[in-house]
């Protein structure tokens, strides 16, 4: 369990966090139940997971819903962070004037008084660049109780530059595995500014479990992927393979994660009580210090020249 700068030490994360996009939404054709998702989220609970990331979209709004009913009664023992930009109606819109009236749609779905954080969903450079009103909505929001604290969800090693740049920011989820490593450069200096690192799409949307090869056809949002890019991935993780010498990944992706003292919580987003406990399972792993280096080396020589499309 990790202090957590913006509640002051008054609540712990766990290492493992809660990725709550598969909460309600549908991928491989089937969607996700109500009562799916609550004992899904029941059990990670009981499993030690203090930490939930959601978004007002996903889902529609029903990953907040989902949450705000498996979460009543234990609320304030967990940590629950949203978004802003991304709207329940599918819209993407980060006017300012509306960041107030999505925070409240939040409150409502998750069923709270408070929220631990909401961030800004992979806002653009002026508003990382602090040329619009949003951080100090967000320090209002903050001041009147609805919000405990406020940080950004990005992506890259530039964003991550500009988000450093201003002191407010307690909160940093950012996009990092072993086939996008572009921001560990920076993680020491993220360390020392105290902030919370979140670390998404730890398993680059499922690649690094393993199981996926290059003739799958996906219909939800990793849709976005192109032929190339999928064959790409596939050799990728048939040399990772080599490299650990396993075919099951998961444990050495989420190790390689969480072997770097910086982050503070790794949320995988997880679609089964079957993919929850595979985590709990690489949580108690103990990762070969040996093949950090040698992952490391892997996405220099591999990877880097040419950068992965999300
Ligand atoms: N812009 C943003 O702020 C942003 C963007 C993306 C994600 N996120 C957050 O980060 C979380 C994680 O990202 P992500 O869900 O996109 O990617 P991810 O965690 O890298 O991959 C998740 C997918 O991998 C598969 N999977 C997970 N655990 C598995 C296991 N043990 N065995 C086999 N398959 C497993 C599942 O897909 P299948 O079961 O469908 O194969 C799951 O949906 C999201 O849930 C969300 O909370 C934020």
């Amino acid at each position: 369990m990790i202090k957590n700068p913006y509640l002051k030490g008054k609540k712990a994360i766990s290492r493992l966090g809660f990725g709550a996009w598969p909460l309600g939404n549908t991928a491989h054709g089937q969607t996700m139940s109500e009562t799916e998702g609550i004992s899904l989220v029941r059990a990670a609970y009981d499993a030690g997971v203090t930490f939930y990331d959601t978004a007002p979209n996903y889902a529609n709004g029903r990953s907040e819903t989902i949450l705000g009913h498996a979460l009543k009664g234990i609320r304030d023992h967990v940590v629950i962070n949203t978004k802003f930009g991304h709207h329940s109606d599918g819209s993407i819109d980060f006017n300012e004037t509306r960041l107030r009236a999505s925070v409240e749609g939040s409150l409502t779905r998750l069923q709270t008084s408070y929220i631990d954080s909401v961030i800004l969903h992979n806002p653009d450079q002026a508003i990382l660049e602090g040329k619009t009103g949003h951080f100090d909505e967000l320090a209002r929001l903050k001041t009147a109780g609805r919000i405990l604290g406020y940080g950004v969800s990005i992506d890259s090693p530039a964003e991550l530059k500009l988000a450093l740049r201003r002191d407010d920011i307690e909160v940093i989820e950012l996009l990092f595995n072993v086939f996008s490593q572009a921001p560990r450069t920076m993680f020491e200096e993220v360390k020392k500014r105290n902030i919370s690192l979140i670390i998404k799409v730890p398993l680059d949307s499922g690649w690094l479990t393993g199981k996926y090869h290059k003739d799958m056809t996906f219909t939800d949002i990793r849709s976005r992927w192109t032929q190339h890019d999928k064959c790409r991935r596939h050799n990728l993780v048939e040399k990772m393979k080599t490299l650990t010498q396993d075919d099951a990944l998961v444990k050495y992706a989420l190790g390689f994660i969480w072997s770097y003292d910086a982050i503070t919580t790794v949320i995988p987003g997880i679609r089964t009580s079957h993919q929850l406990k595979e985590h709990l399972h690489a949580e108690a792993f103990p990762f070969p210090c040996e093949l950090k280096q040698a992952l490391e080396t892997f996405y220099e020589t591999d990877i880097k020249p040419a950068p992965l499309p999300w």
